[in-house]
């Protein structure tokens, strides 16, 4: 099944869904490309996630009857490339307009920088002052990047989708999918995605998997609305503070349900605490938080509620060695996370529970984890990593064999998947090879139980 997210991306500049503003400047650039070369032969597109970035610089490509190439900064091959086709076009002098050209996108320019690739910015700066071909560069936060590069880009801006605009788009797919819903449905998934379309989309999908009616009580969360501000005042009382008893009265104090609570502790945890050590001891007593209220919903057990409480708050708050001086902008959890128990994704965690069970029984035969425990222990720990240290994921998804659909449930965006899923099969491939060069000892360590 297609994703809606794919069958509804906007093809032309027209079909883009708000900043109508940014759209204008982008759509003039393009047409200053079809006359000669403008003053900035690069645009940097930035914003946050899911607002069309990508989409944009692709429906460019369309408007202007250039083909494109999609190239990610982070990726080292994709210097070669980008050398040849601006080296290639530079040699030949000037193209002539609309001569063979192409539009170049290059996704998450701001990751270049504050790592070792320096160079990769120096080259960076050639192309875009040289450039025949126009030149998309991607960023969610450009300030990162040095002023004097900024300088020579043309800067745009795209800022979140409204809440009208998002619901505007989410109707106009339920009447194309002939879904029949209540707007109140819609504002609810509208809102909850906080301007990130491709996360509303996503939700919708979701939501109305195997199904063409979507009433408002099949999802069962207006809770969610009223409770948006207090609920955000807890998250920070928790994640800022060190204090024990600081945390559990900010749930005390909070009057939410202490599983929704949790949840947008677990969504945001990874946004908040950067070293990993913190993160995976927070996500540990989440983990087990989150095991203490599985059982209280089965089979009652409300004794066990001061537990799972300790266990998300005052457990999460203590699980970090400093506290973290910075501005973050907290995330509503996807609807998906939150109630979208479907068909697919159920199937998906199995499959995926089960890998990490095989794994384990593999590496140590005493070791037996239940696909339940893989999923309630693993899961959330998984996340984080995939999210915060791709790489290390990448190690991981090679490790357990995981497949895209798998990846990208763990991951923020389809992209960091990508790179994940591409990066898991080099390492994959790189292990084969290893092995069959004489690999007595990869195989035999590799075997070995782990802390022997
Ligand atoms: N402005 C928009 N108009 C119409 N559809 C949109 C818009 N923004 C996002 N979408 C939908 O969300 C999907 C993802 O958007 P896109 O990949 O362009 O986002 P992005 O800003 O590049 O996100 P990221 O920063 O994660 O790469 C699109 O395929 C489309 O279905
Ligand atoms: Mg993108």
């Amino acid at each position: 099944m297609i994703p809606w997210v794919e069958k509804y991306r906007p093809r032309r500049l027209k079909d883009v869904a708000g900043n109508p503003g940014a759209v204008r400047i982008i759509a003039n650039w393009g047409e200053e490309w079809q006359r000669g070369i403008p003053e900035k032969r690069a645009l940097l597109l930035y914003g946050p996630a899911g607002v069309g970035k990508t989409s944009v610089a692709l429906a460019l490509a369309e408007e202007l009857g250039y083909d494109s190439i999609e190239l990610n900064a982070s990726d080292t091959r994709t210097y070669g490339v980008i050398n040849r086709i601006v080296g290639a076009a530079s040699k030949q002098g000037s193209l002539r307009p609309g001569d063979g050209k192409k539009v170049i996108i290059l996704d998450e320019v701001d990751g270049i920088h504050g790592r070792a690739e320096y160079g990769g910015l120096r080259a960076l700066k050639k192309w875009v002052q040289e450039t025949y071909h126009p030149m998309v560069l991607i960023a969610n936060d450009p300030y990162i990047l040095p002023r004097e590069f900024r300088e020579l880009t043309k800067m745009v801006q795209l800022k979140r989708i409204n809440q009208r605009t998002v619901l505007r788009v989410l109707k106009d797919i339920c009447r194309k999918e002939g879904i029949k819903t209540d707007e109140r449905v819609l504002k609810i998934i509208a809102t909850n995605a906080n301007g990130d379309l491709r996360a509303a989309i996503n939700d919708l999908q979701a939501l109305t998997e195997g199904r063409k009616t979507l009433r408002l009580q099949d999802i069962d969360i207006l809770t969610i609305r009223d409770s948006e501000l207090r609920i955000f005042d807890t998250l920070i009382r928790i994640l800022k503070t060190d204090s024990c008893d600081r945390a559990l009265e900010a749930v005390r104090e909070s009057g939410e349900e202490p599983d929704v609570i949790m949840k947008w502790i677990q969504e945001n945890l990874p946004r908040e605490y950067e070293d990993p050590e913190d993160l995976a001891k927070a996500f540990e007593r989440l983990s087990k938080a989150d095991i203490y209220m599985g059982r209280i919903r089965r089979r009652q057990a409300w004794n066990l509620l001061p537990y799972a409480i300790d266990m998300f708050s005052a457990g999460v708050a203590l699980a970090k060695k400093h506290r973290y001086r910075k501005f973050v902008r907290y995330q509503y959890p996807t609807l998906f996370s939150l109630y979208a128990r479907t068909k697919k994704t159920r199937a998906l965690a199995d499959s995926i529970a089960a890998k990490i069970k095989g794994a384990r029984e593999t590496v140590n035969e005493k070791v037996h984890v239940s696909k339940k425990v893989a999923k309630e222990e693993f899961f959330p720990l998984l996340r984080a990593v995939f999210n915060q240290d791709p790489a290390k994921g990448a190690e991981i998804a090679s490790e357990l064999g995981l497949d895209l659909e798998e990846i990208k449930f763990f991951t923020a965006n389809d992209r960091l998947a990508q790179r994940i899923h591409e990066e898991a099969r080099r390492i994959t491939a790189a292990r084969l090879r290893e092995r069959m060069r004489g690999g007595r000892q990869v195989l035999l360590s590799e075997f070995q139980a782990p802390g022997k």
